[in-house]
This record gives structure tokens, C-alpha cells and sequence, in this order.
């Protein structure tokens, strides 16, 4: 604490990422990263552009990056932008259309952590939407007056997503607000609202190349929505800071986009592996909670979740525990290769069989 912090600095209680250790090797399932390299093509394309050209700023508004998406979701460019990353563009868009001390906007009680971060730090009211027990979600929820809607979908840390005529239904009810759909893992199994764009004027659909993409490490995310609502962020953006995606990043995200074969080829991989992985927890008496993302939900009656997390780490393998309410209980595990996801089992399967 210091004097000269703000008020909102003193305040604010800042999201804490999953961990990135340095002091050994670990099986790493705590963040969500894909455990496949990115694609060859990016890479090519990311060390191309690494040449004395980057003495110059990037294009401000990355429009080669953004045609290249434009063309992928069948939108006009004026309906794309980018970001550093999407918790980048996730933290613009409450500037650009939730009012401080306006009315609350909603959100899942179980949902990404960062949520209440930026509406605390941008002095936004919320609401949460209670979960059921298998942390359903009800739609309902969503649909009373409020001052914007927040849905990451498929939700983390649960991995549930909600199929399309829910979100629709959303969509029809809300015509004053904007619903922010976070579709980070939507590419694992989930239904985008990408299609939905040019009919409902208060979606805007937040992805990211950070997982179905594996370049979480480049930081690049990106927003589609209705013209307006896309020049809202870009008027956010250009009040903070006018070059946001670099010249590296611009030029591997591209290619990543461009490079659809290997996209399908490791995203099925994964599901593929996802699919596996329940089937085997759930033998070795694991809850799943279904998964439409990339990692799963788990708990164990007869293991306490924090107890697993800290014998898996002795193990050297790294998993994600959130110590609240409601899901202090349960592990999200991400979903590595093969070899790494055996590696967990047996370790889990042996735990629990002993009763951590
Ligand atoms: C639901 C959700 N949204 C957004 C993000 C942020 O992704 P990015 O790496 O694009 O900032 C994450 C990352 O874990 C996430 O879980």
C-alpha cells in the first residue's frame, strides 16, 4: 500500500493468473494453453516479419489481420477489430458501453474471474446469476433490465456451454444492452454466435488465438459485432494506447488464420483427448462436469480439492484450484497430450484411490 496509490488502486483486488513456474518442470495443465506448438506457417511468418522493419510502428488498426478474419467469418472489415489479446478487448468494452454507476450488468456466478475485476476497476455495478449445483446457468437470469450482459460461452471454469436458441433468446431480450459473448473456448465444441452478427446489433462476440490457436504467448484476440459497437472499442483504444497488436504478432496471426488444416487437425486432437479423459475420470470415480472447452471440471467425494492440487503439484503436475465458494471443492484440469494426460490420470486415479 501506498500513499500515493488512487483510490481505485487501493481498492481493487486484481485478478491473479494461473501460475507460470520457473522453479521445475511440470506437467502444465493451470492455464489452459494448448500443448500443441503453434502452427509452422505462423511461425515462419512471425520470424519473416522480425527484420528491420520493426524500427516502424504497426499498422494501428491491423487491417491485414483483420481482412484475413473478415474473410474467415464472412463480415465486412468494418465488423472485425483486434487486441492484445481478448482480456484486452474484454477490458475496453466496458468503457465503451457500460456506464459507471449505471445500472448493474450481469454475469455468471461461476464464470471467468476477471469479470468482476473490470467491473470493479471500471466502476461498473454487477449482478451475479446464480448457478444450480452442476453450475447450470439459467437464461433467465440474463433477461431482466440490466446494463449489459456478460457470457462467456463455453464458461470457465466449468466448460458448460449453452447452445445458440439460448443465446438468442438472450439476444431478443436484451435489445437495449450489449451482450458480450467470450467465445475463448468456443472452437473446443461450442456453439459461436460469429453467424449471428448481422442480425442482432447488441451482440459482440470476444475470441482469441491464446488456445484453439496455440499462441498464447503472442497475444492476440480479436472482436466481431455490428459496425458501431466495433468503432466504440477502436474510440477506447485509440484513448489508451494507438498500437496494441505489434508487427510480429499481426503477422503470425495471419498466418495461423490462414492455416486452417492444422487448426481443425490439433483442435480435434484435443476434443478427441477431452472426450478420453472423462470417460477415465469418471471410472476412477471422478465428477465431470461436461466439457465443451478445453480442459475439464472435476471433483472427488472421497478427495478434498485442495488437497489433490497440492499433492499433484509434488508430482510435478500442475492443475488449477480456485479457493470460493461453490467450487472450492474442484479442479480445472487443462487438456495437454496424451502422454501428459496419462501421466495425470494414474496420478489422480492413485490419489483418490487412496483417499488424499
Ligand atoms: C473465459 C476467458 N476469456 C478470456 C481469456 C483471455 O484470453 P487471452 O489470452 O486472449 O487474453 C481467458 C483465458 O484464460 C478465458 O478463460
Amino acid at each position: 500500500m501506498s500513499k500515493y496509490w488512487s483510490e481505485t488502486v487501493r481498492n481493487i483486488k486484481p485478478y491473479v493468473p494461473g501460475e507460470q513456474p520457473k522453479d521445475r518442470k511440470y506437467i502444465k495443465l493451470n492455464t489452459n494453453e494448448n500443448p500443441y506448438p503453434p502452427s509452422p506457417r505462423a511461425l515462419e511468418a512471425i520470424r519473416k516479419a522480425a527484420d528491420e522493419t520493426l524500427r516502424l510502428y504497426p499498422d494501428p488498426s491491423g487491417d491485414a489481420l483483420r481482412d484475413a478474419l473478415a474473410a474467415r467469418f464472412g463480415l465486412a472489415r468494418n465488423k472485425v477489430f483486434i487486441g492484445n489479446g481478448s482480456d484486452e478487448l474484454l477490458a475496453f468494452c466496458f468503457p465503451a458501453f457500460f456506464e459507471p454507476g449505471g445500472k448493474p450488468i450481469v454475469f455468471a456466478e461461476i464464470t471467468y474471474s476477471f469479470y468482476p475485476v473490470y467491473a470493479d476497476f471500471f466502476r461498473t455495478p454487477y449482478r451475479l446469476i446464480p448457478v444450480d449445483d452442476g453450475f447450470n446457468v439459467p437464461v433467465e437470469g440474463y433477461c431482466g433490465e440490466n446494463g449489459g450482459v456478460l457470457i462467456a460461452n463455453p464458461n470457465a471454469p466449468t466448460g458448460r456451454g449453452l447452445p445458440l436458441s439460448d443465446i438468442e433468446r438472450i439476444l431478443r431480450q436484451n435489445e437495449k444492452s450489449v451482450v458480450i459473448l467470450d467465445e475463448a473456448y468456443v472452437d473446443f465444441g461450442g456453439e459461436s454466435a460469429a453467424g449471428l452478427i448481422d442480425r442482432y446489433p447488441n451482440l459482440l462476440v470476444i475470441r482469441t488465438l491464446s488456445k484453439s490457436y496455440s499462441l498464447a504467448g503472442l497475444r492476440v484476440g480479436f472482436a466481431l459485432g455490428a459496425a458501431d459497437l466495433i468503432e466504440g472499442i477502436i474510440r477506447v483504444k485509440d484513448s489508451i494506447n494507438s498500437y496494441t497488436v505489434d508487427r510480429l504478432a499481426q503477422a503470425g496471426a495471419r498466418e495461423a488464420i490462414a492455416d486452417d488444416a492444422y487448426f481443425q487437425e490439433t483442435r480435434a486432437r484435443i476434443m478427441r483427448t477431452r472426450d478420453r479423459v472423462t470417460r477415465e475420470l469418471e471410472k476412477s470415480g471422478f465428477t465431470v462436469i461436461p466439457s465443451q472447452a478445453n480442459f475439464v471440471f472435476i471433483s472427488h467425494s472421497r478427495c478434498a480439492g485442495r488437497d489433490l492440487f497440492h499433492k499433484l503439484r509434488e508430482k510435478g503436475i500442475l492443475v488449477r484450484y480456485f479457493d470460493k465458494p461453490k467450487i472450492d471443492n474442484y479442479l480445472r484440469v487443462s487438456i495437454g497430450t496424451d502422454e501428459e494426460m496419462d501421466r495425470f490420470l494414474e496420478a489422480a486415479a492413485d490419489l483418490c484411490r487412496r483417499g488424499t
